[in-house]
């Protein structure tokens, strides 16, 4: 492989936003000495695995250390998983960040490795330096050639001027689409990527700026550019491993990234991809961007996942490797054998442990009143007291932040524009929580269908006491 790839032409799909269970987190909340804010940037209280995962924000940033493991343990509903958004948040955009569910590799598409494998690769980011030739001129002219019937290829003319030069390019279907797309014009500034062939914008030229009285209200006016049209440019980027696996796995081709089904990716790509990779960092041309591999709820992986776990970890390129957990002493799955958090005692030797604990009364009132605030719910204060009481009653924070939006429709419901203490009480009435709902299944168990109580095994090991 000589020509390896490492950009496609097409751009990613802007997300439409949601609110979302994390949709209130924006960050760790950490100040410059890494200490955790009692409540800042949507989190609140577990100060200690906070403090812990800024801590690991900052290996991860060095970028020196490569596979590093950690471990989140702690009751169900305690922030777990919301502190791993947070370490995502920080990292910002640069850093690959992959966030998997432990039942998600179990799919019929792949094996479990490739599965693994991908999702490691997908957490190394490159930063590639490229030097590319870019054309950057104002558009003097477009002519394009329409065909008698219609139909058929189209040709045309591109004539481009910097202030000390002008020249006329030969146009392609593929370059007149783009221009077209792009709604290009005489009179615009544009830069065309030679290599790609992507054309951007720049603005329209202040040569022009008298020849429309209507412009928009975005119409942006930019010098006519100097000197010689093509320039050679350095141009930054990052890609994952895994993105330049799909772009130069020939069955595959870019388009599979888009699609989402990229199947497998035979082994010798990747080595040909790891021999370049390595080459263009001995020639200064690549840096290497370790991210994170978030496996939450990792108990749901078998022990041939652990022991793949363990051995990818010590490889030259991996990402820090960050995995979440609720429970207790349990059954290793694949195995008869419990272990701490299900998962081998090898795999646990090798991971950070950060553990998160139940909330006080205040840390619980203040997660409520930031989940209003996102819900956009007007909420009264004694109703927000009820709400508290219920989440320690229930001991579910989930079971609280779940009937924030019910109570606000039973208010809208009666046209009323705050949620009151009744109006909470009416949507605690109408949804029960786990625990009720397991008093109800006591009382009537003959009436239910196939009720069975295993004494023997207990598999509910759950932290939750
Ligand atoms: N410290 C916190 N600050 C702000 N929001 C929090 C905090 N802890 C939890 N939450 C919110 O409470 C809800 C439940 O927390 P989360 O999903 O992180 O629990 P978990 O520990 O991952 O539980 P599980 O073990 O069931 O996966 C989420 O909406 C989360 O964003
Ligand atoms: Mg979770």
């Amino acid at each position: 492989m000589t020509d390896v790839r490492t950009q496609s032409e097409v751009k990613d799909i802007t997300r439409i936003e949601r609110i979302g269970a994390h949709s209130h987190i924006r960050g760790l909340g950490l100040n410059d000495e890494l200490e955790a804010k009692p409540v800042s940037q949507g989190m609140v209280g577990q100060t200690a695995a906070r403090k812990a995962m800024g801590i690991i924000l900052k290996i991860i940033q060095h970028g020196k250390i490569a596979g590093r493991g950690v471990l989140i343990a702690g009751p169900p509903g305690t922030g777990k998983t919301a502190i791993a958004m947070g370490l995502a948040m920080s990292l910002g955009d640069e850093t690959p960040f992959t966030y998997l569910s432990g039942s998600e590799i179990f799919s019929l598409e792949m094996s479990k490795t490739e599965a693994l494998t991908q999702a490691f690769r997908k957490s190394i980011g490159i930063r590639i330096k490229e030097e590319t030739d870019l054309i950057e001129a104002e558009v003097v002219e477009i002519q394009i050639d329409r065909p008698a019937s219609g139909e058929g290829i189209k040709m045309g003319k591109l004539t481009l001027k910097s202030t000390d030069m002008e020249s006329t390019f030969e146009l392609g279907q593929k370059m007149i689409d783009a221009l077209t797309k792009e709604k290009i014009e005489s009179g615009d500034v544009i830069t065309i990527d030679k290599a790609t062939g992507k054309i951007t914008r720049l603005g329209r030229s202040f040569a022009r700026s008298h020849d429309f009285d209507a412009m928009g209200p975005n119409a942006r006016f930019v010098q006519c550019p100097t000197g010689d049209i093509t320039k050679r440019k350095e141009v930054v980027h990052t890609v994952s491993l895994h993105e330049i696996d799909v772009i130069n796995s020939r069955s595959q081709g870019f388009l599979a990234l888009f699609a989402g089904d990229t199947g497998e990716i035979k082994q010798e790509v990747r080595e040909q991809i790891n021999t370049k990779v390595a080459g263009w960092r001995e020639e200064g041309k690549a840096e290497i961007v370790p991210g994170v591999l978030f496996i939450d709820e990792v108990h749901m992986l078998d022990i041939e996942c652990f022991s793949f776990l363990n051995r990818a970890l010590e490889d030259d390129l991996s990402p820090v490797l960050l995995v979440a957990t609720n429970r207790g002493i349990t059954t290793i799955r694949g195995t008869e054998f419990q272990s701490p958090h299900g998962m081998p005692v090898d795999l646990l030797d090798r991971l950070l442990i950060i553990t998160t604990d139940k909330y006080s009364d205040l840390e619980l009132e203040k997660i409520l009143q930031i989940r209003c605030e996102e819900e956009d719910v007007d909420i009264d204060e004694n109703a927000l007291k009820l709400l508290v009481k219920i989440g320690t009653k229930t001991d579910s924070l989930r079971y609280a932040i779940q009937i924030i939006m019910s109570a606000h429709l039973v208010c809208q419901k009666r046209k009323g524009t705050q949620v009151t203490i009744d109006d909470v009480k009416r949507s605690y009435m109408l949804f029960i929580d786990t625990k009720r709902s397991v008093d109800f299944l006591e009382e009537y168990k003959n009436e239910f269908m196939f009720h069975h109580i295993d004494n023997t095994g207990d598999d509910d090991s759950s932290m939750r006491d």
